[in-house]
């Protein structure tokens, strides 16, 4: 257990590791309002999707507010396993369903890192649903569909870069989560992993990823990818733009050069898919923003 306000190298470390953690896993992003000032992980910003807005809750250690009064095995269930402490299920846009593969130890440190984050009083936002979603059970349903829980597994089969690579792209940056399409109910089409999805989670669309050389990435070599994940910058000179200028700023700039690496290996090492769904507006009807 970390006692607050406590500098021993031990706590230190593991709150570099949680830290750590938390970049590459992206929960600033929905969990902070989208404006200047927006207090760190204190909730609000809406997450539009085809199914309904969702407002991420506030996260901060705030006992009445946020999840100050959480134990850490209410954290790793609601992270691993999608419970609530009450016992009901979140819905998928609270994106779990990666988390999932998240391991034990880093769980952990994540937890102790959100532990010492300024409390927010702020209130949580209600979610925008149509109806027949707005009872928590739906989720049951949802689950019993498309959720499968544990923890990543290393491939034996494969060197140790190609399984740091997956643990970090599947289980903390979960890129699957917005570049693989999603059917009508929003489960993930695991035939087309990574191939982009004309309508992503913001709205907008998200390009194809996989190896394909003419509707994916496959002209990119290793190099490009760890750079773009670095700089933002696209070898044709382009930069990134919207949520993944985000998930570059906050996340992925800060992992380390091998890990960078490791995410380009692993991603360039996935089946080609056809597939231009992802691809026909881009530059065309979206704008680009400007990184950094
Ligand atoms: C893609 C957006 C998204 C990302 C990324 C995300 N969350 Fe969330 N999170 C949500 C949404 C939306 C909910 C609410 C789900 C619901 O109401 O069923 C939620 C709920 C939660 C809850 C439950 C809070 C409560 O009061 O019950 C916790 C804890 C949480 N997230 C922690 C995290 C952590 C830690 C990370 C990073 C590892 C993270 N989230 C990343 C969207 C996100
Ligand atoms: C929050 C949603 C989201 C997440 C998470 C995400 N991406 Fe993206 N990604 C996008 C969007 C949207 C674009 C289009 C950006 C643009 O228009 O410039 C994109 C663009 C890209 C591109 C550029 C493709 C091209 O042809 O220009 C690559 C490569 C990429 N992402 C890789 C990744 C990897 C690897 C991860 C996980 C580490 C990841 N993304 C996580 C939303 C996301």
């Amino acid at each position: 257990m970390l006692a607050a306000g406590s500098s021993s190298a031990a706590d230190a470390d593991v709150l570099a590791r949680g830290a750590y953690v938390y970049r590459a896993s992206g929960c600033l992003a929905c969990h902070t309002e989208d404006r200047v000032g927006a207090v760190p992980l204190a909730g609000g910003r809406a997450l539009a999707t085809p199914l309904g807005t969702f407002h991420a809750p506030n996260v901060t250690p705030d006992p009445e507010h946020g999840i100050g009064r959480w134990s850490e095995s209410d954290f790793a269930r609601a992270l691993t396993r999608g419970i609530a402490p009450d016992g009901s299920p979140y819905y998928p846009s609270f994106p779990y369903t990666s988390y999932t593969r998240m391991r034990p130890e880093d769980v952990s440190v994540l937890w102790a890192y959100l532990r010492t984050v300024e409390p927010a009083p702020a209130r949580d936002r209600p979610h925008e649903l149509p109806l027949y979603l707005r009872a928590r059970v739906v989720n049951w349903v949802w689950r019993a569909l498309y959720f499968t829980p544990g923890a990543f597994a290393d491939d034996p089969s494969r060197p140790a870069e190609w399984n740091r690579g997956a643990y970090l792209a599947e289980a903390l940056a979960h890129c699957g989560e917005c570049h693989t399409p999603r059917n009508v109910l929003g489960g993930l089409d695991d035939a087309r992993r990574y191939a982009g999805a004309a309508q992503g989670a913001e709205g907008g669309s998200v390009p194809n990823i996989t190896p394909d050389r003419a509707t994916g990435i496959g002209r990119w070599r290793p190099g490009d990818l760890a750079e773009y994940l670095a700089s933002g910058a696209t070898p044709s000179g382009d930069y990134a733009g919207g949520g993944m200028a985000e998930v570059i700023e906050n996340g992925t700039r800060h992992l380390t050069a091998a890990d960078r690496a490791a995410i380009a290996a692993y991603v360039l090492s996935l089946p080609a898919v056809e597939n231009a769904a992802g691809r026909k507006e881009r530059g065309v009807t979206q704008p680009r923003g400007e990184f950094d």
